[in-house]
């Protein structure tokens, strides 16, 4: 009974037939190339060379974008997973630009927002409008914001904002947090280990920086640190652990140097 119902032809194509439609369905709905698979071509056409390009910026910053980096910090360090991890400030985003923003009192294009992450969170200097550096990481951008509605905010954008919990912000128990819970990764003095990235010093993002606003990086600690043991920390921990690192020594807000300023005035970069 068996034998004969499999060799009847309908009932022994059914499974191949089905398998192909699989196979074209995939073929029809899959995306663009991964990222992976784009590494392992020799050759690329303009834009996906653009888009490889980007992705090193982004995750070898010191090396591929170190003619404007002022430290060792790597955008991936904060956009984790190469800007691909919700509520980490993924880079999902450029169907979100252009956008007013008052910290310049203007409408910013993807290129002015990241050309500003190389001055305040690289703590570096304001790359060229079409530099290819620029050029790429928009590229790049656009690359993983494919299959996002234009206008519309991806899934955790930005950082979770945590609710306010009543209390000041304690810096004292930052400390002991920070002591507990970052150290053996961060250094004792914020300083980084090989792999991991400094949080304060000369080497880290500058006072003018996104992460220097300690809402910012209370909702950012909140979510992704201590790295594997994220949402560990109760809100009031990630405030008081933020306001302690924000309450140490960094390079100073750029906007706030005469210096920069006349250099600004003089080769028109301050439009
Ligand atoms: C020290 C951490 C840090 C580093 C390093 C960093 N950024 Fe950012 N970036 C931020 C923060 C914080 C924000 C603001 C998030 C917010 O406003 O919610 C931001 C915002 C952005 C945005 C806008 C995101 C949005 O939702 O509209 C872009 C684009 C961006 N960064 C690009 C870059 C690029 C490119 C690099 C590397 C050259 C970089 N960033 C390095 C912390 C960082
Ligand atoms: C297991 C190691 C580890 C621990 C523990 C850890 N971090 Fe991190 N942290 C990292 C790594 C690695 C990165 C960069 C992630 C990347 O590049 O993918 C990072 C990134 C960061 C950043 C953004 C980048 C920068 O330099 O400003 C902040 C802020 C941060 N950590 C804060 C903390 C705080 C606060 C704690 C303790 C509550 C903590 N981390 C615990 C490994 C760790």
């Amino acid at each position: 009974m068996l034998h004969n119902q499999l060799t009847k032809p309908g009932l022994l194509f059914t499974p191949l037939i089905l398998a192909l439609c699989l196979l074209s369905f995939d073929s029809f709905s899959a995306g663009p190339p991964t990222i992976e698979t784009l590494l392992e071509r020799s050759y690329l056409d303009d834009y996906h060379s653009n888009v490889v390009f980007g992705y090193r910026i982004v995750t070898e910053t010191e090396t591929y974008g170190a003619r404007y980096s002022g430290n060792h910090l790597r955008c991936t360090n904060c956009h984790l997973n190469a800007g691909r991890k919700p509520d980490a400030i993924p880079l999902n985003v450029a169907g979100m630009y252009p956008k007013w923003r008052s910290k310049n009192g203007r409408r910013n294009g993807i290129g002015l927002r990241i050309r500003e992450c190389f001055v305040y969170s690289l703590d570096g200097i304001m790359p060229p409008e079409d530099s290819p550096e620029v050029l790429a990481v928009a590229a790049y951008i656009s690359y993983i914001s494919h299959g996002e509605t234009i206008g519309e905010a991806p899934a955790g954008r930005g950082v979770p904002t945590l609710p306010d919990t009543g209390y000041d912000p304690n810096p004292a128990n930052g400390k002991a947090i920070y002591d507990k819970n970052c150290t053996h990764c961060h250094g004792n003095n914020g300083q980084g280990i090989p792999g991991v990235p400094s949080l304060w010093g000369m080497d880290a993002y500058n006072k003018g920086a996104g992460m220097a606003n300690t809402s910012k990086a209370a909702g950012f600690i909140w979510a992704n640190m201590p790295l594997g043991q994220e949402r560990s920390l109760t809100h009031q921990d990630a405030f008081d652990v933020a306001a302690y690192i924000n309450m140490q020594i960094r390079p100073g807000d750029p906007r706030k140097s005469k210096l920069l300023k006349l250099f600004e005035a003089i080769t028109g970069l301050a439009d």
